[in-house]
């Protein structure tokens, strides 16, 4: 055997083994990605609802309790709600009746040893839901518009999961696109801390077009018309109807008239529901 012939044999020999490991390795890889696959299809009732979840955007109360601590008295008591996919809830009641503590169970902001009965969202039981999964699903929409120091791009998207396209697209649809346009940097302008180089409503508008990107099933609104004129209130609530006509919304409100086109209002009080009933019938049985 010459020195070429055993050269060339050690790098064959090289390969192979080069080759065998690898494929031992993502033999591997594969089994640990199937195993944690399974392990979490098995955390919520079934392997469709993982994928999907959720699809119809049907909210459930069972029986459902809330408090913020061992030794404080119940925020929510005994809440049974069937809200169905579509539906624009509207939530009244006066301050401490129960109001921001229904989105904070959805979120499961408050531990598990705190709460009884059960919230299903298209008949998944949102505890058995890893956190995650469960709060990128919501989209929430406080009376204080959520902004990032970046640029209005980042603002409206974070994860960089949308074209500038769709971005020039939502603007439109809250009707920013020509103050943006106006700017020298378009799309990049920077958004300084807590958006105050905008107003109060720009900063929410900008909140509703992230949500109009975002595109999820079900939308959590608190108060969060509050803070800005008549003309935004009155742009979101045409936004509500035409961006957001399938999706299920809740929206909490102190002004009557923001939640006077919802399907059902829920009245809270001491953490009961005290009625739960379109505006009309709520209307007649004060008379
Ligand atoms: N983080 C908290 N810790 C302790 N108690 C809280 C907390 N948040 C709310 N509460 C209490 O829970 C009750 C319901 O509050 P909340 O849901 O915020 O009412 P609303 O939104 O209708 O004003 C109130 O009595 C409030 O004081
Ligand atoms: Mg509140």
């Amino acid at each position: 055997m010459d020195v070429n012939t055993s050269a060339y044999i050690i790098v064959q020999a090289a390969t192979q083994c080069l080759a065998l490991i690898l494929t031992v390795l993502s033999s591997f890889i594969l089994l640990a990605t199937s195993i944690s696959i399974a392990l979490l299809s098995n955390q919520i009732d079934s392997p469709d609802a993982a994928l999907n979840w959720p699809d119809e955007g049907r909210i459930e109360f069972r029986n459902y309790s809330l408090r913020y601590g061992a030794n404080l008295p119940y925020a929510l008591r005994n809440i049974d709600l069937h809200i169905e996919s579509g539906q624009k809830i509207g939530i009244i009641g006066r301050t401490g009746a129960g109001k921001s503590s229904l989105f904070k169970g959805l979120y499961r902001f408050v531990d598990q040893s705190n709460v009884t009965g059960d919230i299903l969202i298209d008949d998944v039981n949102i505890h058995r839901l890893p956190l995650n999964h469960l709060r990128s699903n919501l989209t929430a929409i406080p009376q204080q518009p959520v902004m990032f120091s970046g640029s209005l791009r980042y603002n409206l998207d974070p994860f960089n999961s949308y074209s500038d396209e769709q971005c020039w697209k939502v603007l439109e649809d809250v009707q920013l696109k020509q103050f943006v346009q106006n700017h020298s940097a378009g799309l990049q302008m920077s958004i300084s801390e807590w958006g105050r180089n905008l107003s109060v409503g720009q900063c929410q508008l900008i909140n509703f077009a992230r949500a109009i990107l975002k595109n999820r099933k079900i939308l959590l609104f608190d108060e969060a018309t509050a803070n800005v004129d008549q003309r935004t209130d009155d742009l979101i609530q045409t936004l509500i109807k035409n961006k957001f006509h399938d999706r299920t919304i809740l929206i909490i409100a102190h002004r009557l008239n923001t939640v006077a086109k919802c399907d059902h209002i829920l009245v809270l009080d001491n953490g009961m529901v005290v009625n739960y009933d379109t505006l009309t019938n709520i209307l007649n049985s004060y008379q």
